[in-house]
């Protein structure tokens, strides 16, 4: 599961990151040196789920962020990007609470979504569940 999880990052992740995700670094963020939701966006995400957040099929499905009710919990998509799901990766390990939080905050106010109740840093550690 680990070896197909990296083989997807390192074949769909910008080759730009993939120098951070082989840092097998304990530290607790700053892996990624993305500042800003829309930076870690384009940095990160949008790799599999595209600029628009449209999503992609074809080696996978990716589902679309766009327009996507599913973010409408603050909570779900926190979990998503710290811990991730099935094909999605985790990043808890190599984004600080201050970049989750931007980058959670940011998919759910752009690509058509409108969701209130910000994440702050301090909901992003308690998710870490740690
Ligand atoms: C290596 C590819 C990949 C990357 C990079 C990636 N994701 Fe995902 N993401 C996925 C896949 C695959 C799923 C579907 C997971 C499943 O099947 O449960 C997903 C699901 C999601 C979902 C849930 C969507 C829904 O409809 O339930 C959210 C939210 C999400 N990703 C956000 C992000 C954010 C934010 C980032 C950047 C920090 C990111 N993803 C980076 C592959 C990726």
């Amino acid at each position: 599961m680990l070896r197909f999880l990296l083989t997807t990052v390192l074949l769909l992740v910008p080759a730009c990151i993939v120098p951070a995700l082989a840092d097998t670094t304990e530290q607790r963020g700053g892996t990624y040196a993305l500042n800003g939701g829309e930076t870690i966006y384009q940095g990160i995400c949008q790799g599999c789920h595209m600029a628009e957040a449209q999503g992609a099929e074809g080696a996978g499905h990716y589902p679309a962020l766009a327009s996507n009710p599913r973010l409408a919990g603050a909570a779900y998509v926190t979990h998503l990007v710290l811990k991730g799901q099935k094909a999605m990766p985790s990043f808890g390990d190599n984004l600080s609470d201050q970049q989750v939080a931007d980058v959670v905050n940011y998919v759910r106010t752009h690509f058509g979504n409108d969701y209130g109740g910000a994440v702050a840093p301090a909901d992003v550690r308690a998710g870490r569940g740690e």
